[in-house]
């Protein structure tokens, strides 16, 4: 197994213990030579949602590896269709990271409506003033609606959270029937367009993959159409917004603030964003938890012994023409 990335310590131990592996123990960006000379040397590869898989390397010859399983849920960075024309099963861990994610997206929801993070910036700068009536007011949570913008699991799980936990009214966008049990464990209601629940949400949570049909679903025609004062928060890919349309949006005072924890060009944090005093911005950690990332490390490690084995995937990444079209 070759392993592009450092993994917890136990799947590592795991690992060096009962296969042929090859580790990384700098965490270090694998160069694309060794990936490429990796799919002639073993049967799994096992990269993460920030490594790019692209088609040279199942163009290896010879060919070994007979599977890439991605660490994470994203697999935008992996060339799928390269992979399936030489016969290599791709699979992604999805399910595993579902509740820490959307604790984190709460987190932000509700650290840019009480301005959390500003006001400990404040605090940690020596400049609080003390208690007054008119100081650091933010956006009230409980009782305004939340939009969320792809209601697969983990949008189901935000909408759970915000409807039981904090009074919230859903509405939802979602291009596929959505699983009716969780539309109705958070009484969430469907909006015919992605406009018409920008026209009506408070807070908007972004819960789509990223995908060419998701590039920039947030433009800033999109971002216009949303509320004078609403907050925007994303967990799921920074592709999904278009950045500057956004900072603008929160210069201006149009969007009362966001909460980022993806970005466009990760680790990359654009100088406007930085700049402001209204946006949460935290460093790509949804899933990053003991528990979760130990058990996507296990799901992967499950995911290449299945196959390695003769036996079906456990989670196969989806055929991307049975993905269906955000619009
Ligand atoms: C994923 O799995 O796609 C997440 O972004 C990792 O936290």
């Amino acid at each position: 197994m070759f392993v592009v990335r450092r993994l917890p310590p136990t799947t590592e131990a795991q690992l060096a213990a009962r296969y042929d592996t090859e580790l990384n123990p700098t965490d270090e960006t694998c160069p694309l030579e060794r990936l490429i000379a990796a799919a002639s040397e073993f049967d799994a590869i096992v990269p993460t949602v920030v490594d790019d898989v692209p088609a040279a390397v199942f163009a290896a010859a010879p060919l070994r590896v007979r599977i890439v399983a991605n660490f994470g849920v994203g697999f935008d960075r992996i060339a799928l269709d390269a992979a399936r024309s030489r016969g290599v099963v791709v699979t992604n861990t999805p399910g595993v990271l579902t509740e820490d994610t959307a604790d984190l997206a709460m987190m932000l929801l509700l650290a840019a409506a009480r301005r959390a993070s500003e006001a400990e910036r404040e605090l940690r700068a020596g400049e609080w003033q003390g208690w007054r009536p008119t100081h650091m007011l933010g956006t009230r949570v409980n009782g305004a609606t939340l939009g969320i913008v792809g209601f697969g699991r983990i949008g189901a799980a935000v909408a759970r959270r915000a409807y039981r936990g904090f009074g919230m009214r859903v509405l939802f966008v979602n291009p596929s029937d959505p699983d009716a049990s969780a539309v109705a464990d958070a009484a969430a209601e469907r909006c015919d367009s992605l406009e018409a629940l920008l026209a009506q949400a408070d807070f908007v949570s972004l819960h789509a993959p990223a995908r060419p049909d998701t590039r920039r679903l947030l433009d800033a025609s999109r971002i216009d159409l949303m509320r004078p004062g609403a907050i925007l928060v994303n967990t799921a890919r920074g592709d999904l917004i278009d950045e500057r349309a956004l900072a603008t949006a929160l210069e201006s005072g149009a969007l009362a603030a966001a909460g980022l924890d993806v970005f466009e060009r990760e680790p990359v944090v654009s100088e406007r964003l930085l700049m402001l005093r209204n946006v949460v911005l935290l460093p790509h950690i949804g899933s990053a938890t003991v528990e979760t990332r130990t058990a996507m490390a296990q799901l992967a490690v499950d995911n290449c012994l299945a196959i390695l084995n003769g036996k079906r995937p456990l989670t196969p990444v989806p055929e991307l023409t049975d993905l269906p079209v955000y619009s």
